[in-house]
């Protein structure tokens, strides 16, 4: 049966357990984590897994919800935590690398109503707990920015959409798009359900995408992803056509891939491990219809995220997904010696650890000479920064503030971005 979630797989099968994963379920390991065993079952059975595997890498996300300056009430928040308490109350899996996805704060101080102190605190408190269970507190979007960088082949449990594409397509690492449970009971328990892309023949592409277009900007990508997301929904694209990509390019392809549709992954001829040829890329049977995105499809993925009503803006955002330390040095040699215009925030999103580099080789002083700041461990979206209209280079962040937040958005390439975060004003793309 072909299912969105796997080609050869019937929802609602037995996944059979090994003995010693059986033991953890009765609770030979305790009550939390027979829990988490039944959870990682319950999840397999209803995407149709047949076993339960070792993982050996996981992205996980441990945020306290930013719930509090909307008006939560404390317990309600308190008891989410709790959760988080426990589970780094126990160790990660022997030999799995875990690191830890975004958070809705900043750990740093920044005086918005949305960076509640006591959340921080709490949030503080956590990044403690996950280190000393194993986690590496990363608080990052894109982990295999900061050493977090699976080999071929590796079963991974990642969540973050567009982190879980790039696994799959750039490194050929084996992930499904996990949610916060099943990640932290993957990291805790060594397991995961083995179906939909982490098996070889539900990797096989779904869609032909034949490119034309001249893709000359990192951003270009992101249309390229925003397009062929859409079309390709669940499925698996192909792209033919194209030159190697950059690892920005990359990261903005494979973010706009996983927001316009639900990809796990894609394949790029010549790039993708296991895709050296088209044929390859389609185990065999290339089909012979294609969608083709050319310099006008390009033009027109531009404007579908451009719905501004006036050209003053209030908000330049950057990194999405978190900007790689090249991002950093290219937005730092665009703003030497110039000021953001008054009234615009300049906010460049990054890992911290990418950031402590900023910092190291003068980067960081740079843009705050100029008035920005790099942002870590969260980004606007996810804290959810009312903006009334922003200007990105991320089609994942034009997409998300536009829905999130109600903002009117503006997608273009770095230098006019930073152009218009001088001015005050978009002055279009040239
Ligand atoms: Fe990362 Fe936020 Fe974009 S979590 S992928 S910077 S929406």
């Amino acid at each position: 049966m072909q299912t969105p979630f796997g080609h050869n797989h019937e929802r609602g099968a037995v996944v059979e357990l090994t003995p010693e994963q059986q033991a953890v379920l009765d609770g030979a390991r305790g009550p939390y984590l027979a829990k988490l065993m039944r959870w990682l079952v319950a999840w397999g059975e209803a995407m149709g897994a047949r076993r339960l595997v070792r993982v050996d890498n996981t992205h996980a996300l441990l945020p306290v919800p930013n719930l509090m300056a909307r008006g939560a009430s404390r317990e309600t928040v308190e008891q989410y935590v709790a959760e988080l308490r426990e589970a780094c109350s126990y160790r990660t899996a022997p030999g799995c690398y875990c690191t830890v996805h975004t958070a809705f704060v900043t750990l740093d101080p920044l005086d918005v109503p949305e960076n509640d102190p006591e959340q921080v605190r709490l949030q503080k408190e956590l990044a403690e707990l996950a280190a000393q269970a194993g986690f590496i507190p990363t608080f990052t979007c894109a982990p295999y920015l900061v050493g977090n960088v699976p080999l071929k082949g590796e079963i991974c449990a990642w969540t973050e959409s567009s982190a879980v594409v790039y696994a799959n397509s750039i490194l050929g690492a084996r992930t499904v798009r996990h949610g916060n449970e099943s990640a932290i009971a993957a990291s805790l328990l060594g397991w995961v359900p083995e179906f939909g892309v982490m098996l070889e023949e539900n990797r096989k592409g779904t869609l032909r995408v034949e490119v034309t277009a001249h893709l000359d900007s990192t951003t270009d990508w992101g249309a390229l992803g925003y397009f062929a997301g859409k079309r390709a929904g669940l499925g698996i694209p192909v792209f033919h056509g194209v030159r190697r990509p950059t690892q920005d390019e990359a990261k903005q392809l494979c973010a706009a891939l996983a927001t316009s549709g639900g990809v796990s992954m894609c394949h790029i001829v010549g790039v993708t491990p296991e895709a050296p040829t088209l044929e390859a890329a389609f185990h065999g049977a290339v089909p012979k219809d294609f969608v083709l995105f050319d310099d006008q499809a390009l033009r027109e993925t531009y404007a579908s995220l451009r719905n501004h009503t006036g050209d003053e803006i209030d908000s330049v955002i950057l990194g999405c997904p978190h900007a790689s330390i090249r991002e950093i040095a290219e937005i730092a040699s665009l703003l030497r010696g110039k000021r953001v215009a008054k009234g615009v925030r300049l906010w460049v999103d990054a890992a911290r650890a990418t950031k402590a580099s900023a910092d190291a080789m003068g980067f960081t002083g740079v843009i705050e000479d100029a008035g920005g700041r790099i942002l870590c461990d969260t980004c606007p979206t996810n804290m959810r920064i009312p903006a009334r209209r922003i200007v990105t280079h991320g089609f994942k962040q034009a997409h998300y503030a536009r829905s999130m937040t109600g903002a009117e958005v503006i997608v273009a390439e770095t230098g006019p971005c930073i152009r218009a975060a001088l001015a005050g004003r978009w002055l279009g793309d040239d």
